[in-house]
């Protein structure tokens, strides 16, 4: 295998002021999806999720964020998968968004909790239902023998719930991570980017008020 050889890019598309953080980070980072969102780029939901496990190996994965709001960001997934019986084990995660033509990464650490019942069931129920059966059928993170065997799965779940409504998995459900850290990176010309990190010191209250962060630029 050859070296890795790619035109190095410059990045002028923005830049990130200290001040544009000051009416709190979520709020930031939330414009920053709405905008990667209406700039119609591919999968801008998408993120990285970071877990370790029990003896503290990192492991990572895409899963795509289907909450953004002054709690923190939330996901959705099976509960007894790989990820779920880390974040079981280290109920803390980090969270790496990149949207490539924006030239922006942001990136979230905190604890991680899981949503309620209630909160899964309503993002449940309004799942397609091909992805409901889906949750029943797949023990995600499970080996199984051959793509038919999966297909048999589904075909059982498909009679189970023929005719009526499917139910949310009780191992299926959101998660909530509420940020402790952020930060926004926004990419400039030479690689003297600009990033501007908020660190949660207000307490842990439901409520991230801007006061509670301590926002500081750091070199690139
Ligand atoms: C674009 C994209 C979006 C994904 N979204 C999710 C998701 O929201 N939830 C999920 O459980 N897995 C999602 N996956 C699959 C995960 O990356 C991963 O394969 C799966 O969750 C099993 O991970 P684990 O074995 O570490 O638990 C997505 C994968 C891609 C490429």
């Amino acid at each position: 295998m050859g070296p890795l050889d790619h035109p190095r890019e410059e990045y002028r598309v923005g830049a990130l002021e200290v001040d544009e953080v000051a009416d709190g980070p979520l709020q930031t980072v939330r414009r920053w999806l709405d905008e990667a969102i209406a700039a119609d780029l591919p999968e801008p939901t998408a993120v990285t999720l970071a877990t370790v496990d029990v003896d503290g190996r990192p492991d990572a994965r895409i899963v795509l964020l289907r909450g953004l709001d002054a709690r923190g960001a939330v996901w959705y997934t099976n509960r007894r998968s790989t990820k779920g019986r880390q974040l079981a084990a280290v109920p803390a995660a980090a969270l790496v968004a990149f949207w490539p033509q924006l030239e922006r990464q942001v990136r979230l650490q905190g604890p991680v909790t899981e949503l309620s019942d209630e909160e899964s069931d309503a993002y449940f129920a309004a799942r397609p239902r091909g992805s409901q059966l889906g949750a029943w059928a797949s023990e995600q993170s499970e080996p199984i023998a051959d793509r038919a065997a999966l297909e048999r799965r589904v075909a059982e779940v498909e009679d189970r719930f023929a005719g009526r409504d499917v139910p949310r998995p009780p191992h299926w459900g959101g998660y909530l991570l509420t940020p402790t850290s952020i930060e926004l990176w926004q990419g400039r010309a030479s690689r003297l980017h600009d990033r501007v990190r908020c660190t949660w010191v207000g307490g842990d209250g439901p409520r991230h008020r801007p006061a509670g962060w301590r926002v500081e630029r750091l070199q690139p």
